[in-house]
């Protein structure tokens, strides 16, 4: 596949909160994921030598671990320019890394046209993940192809888009950034060492999942929100909480939250609530006061889109 061309392709994909489910999705468990607006664009061209412009972020490795992977599978040598760009100079955990991923596949497969699938396209993403950080369940990819609401299954496995209309969520940043790697491999260890308790929590989260999931197309945000601030407890026993998201997590609750929880790996990164509107203010103020940083986050935003030029 060697066509020559001399278009750009420039491409966007969104970024991910996982709303429930944390850590027991990388076991075969569900969860439930959500797209966010902290886009990432790319902009790519064929070129005469491989350039890579990262004006913010470091997800250098992601867009060397595509092009390899994507140059392997699809038997293309030319040369590329690549071009990221993302909204924010500071990333929040909100998964910059996996909408760089997806949005460089789309942009390299409309550069060397090839028409891949939502499901070749996570295919291919899903192994970049597995070969730069060497564990994940690929549910950030999945937000970054298809956008919305997601009921995801560990690898793929299952993928059903949910009819959920924008979500009530605050999101407050602790101020630090966890190590999803290291995180994912302590609790790995962790299983090891006590399977009967970490199966037992991986079992309750799944449960917590499956009533969520009714909860959410219902739109019982106030019973959702319960389940968050479980999940939270859950993953406080699995160790991967930080005082200051417990902290921020008690304070959005205390506010009047219907319910909190961190999301994701932990170790820091970000606490997310769902609140009625009327206590918005107040939950954000209370997590302002505990040292949150408030992010303006919304949801059912669309997944990666291409843009020819
Ligand atoms: C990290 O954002 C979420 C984890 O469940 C890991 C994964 O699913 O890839 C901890």
């Amino acid at each position: 596949m060697e066509q020559k061309n001399n278009k750009t392709i420039t491409t966007s994909a969104p970024g991910k909160l996982l709303l429930l489910g944390d850590h027991a999705v990388v076991y075969g468990f569900p969860c439930l994921v959500t797209a966010v607006n902290y886009r990432v664009f790319v902009e790519v061209s064929t070129s005469d030598k491989d350039e890579f412009l990262f004006p913010e972020g470091n997800n250098n490795h992601f867009v060397q671990a595509v092009l390899e992977l994507f140059r392997k599978t699809y038997n293309v040598h030319q040369h590329v320019r690549v071009q990221t760009r993302t909204g924010q100079k500071e990333s929040y955990g909100l998964g910059s890394s996996s909408a760089v991923t997806v949005a460089l596949a789309k942009a390299l497969s409309g550069l060397f046209f090839l028409d891949l699938s939502k499901k070749e396209l996570f295919d291919l993403c899903y192994q970049v993940v597995l070969n730069v950080q060497g564990v994940g369940s690929g549910f950030d990819i999945a937000a970054a192809i298809w956008g919305g609401t997601l009921y995801f299954v560990t690898g793929g496995k299952e993928i059903e888009p949910l009819q959920v209309e924008t979500l009530p969520l605050i999101v407050a940043y602790s101020g630090s950034k966890g190590n999803t790697a290291t995180l994912v491999k302590g609790v790995g260890a962790l299983y090891k060492e006590k399977p009967e308790k970490v199966g037992q929590l991986f079992f309750q989260s799944k449960e917590l999942v499956e009533k969520g999931k009714q909860f959410l197309v219902a739109q019982n945000f106030a019973e959702f929100g319960k389940l968050m601030s479980h999940n939270h407890t859950l993953l406080q026993q699995l160790g991967v909480s930080t005082p200051k998201l417990d902290e921020m997590a008690t304070a959005a609750v205390h506010a009047g939250a219907y319910g909190a929880k961190l999301s994701g790996a932990g170790g820091g990164d970000c606490m997310i609530a769902l609140a009625p509107e009327e206590k918005r203010i107040s939950v954000e103020k209370a997590l302002k006061d505990v040292g949150g940083t408030i992010l303006s986050v919304k949801t059912d935003e669309e997944g990666v889109r291409i843009k020819h030029e």
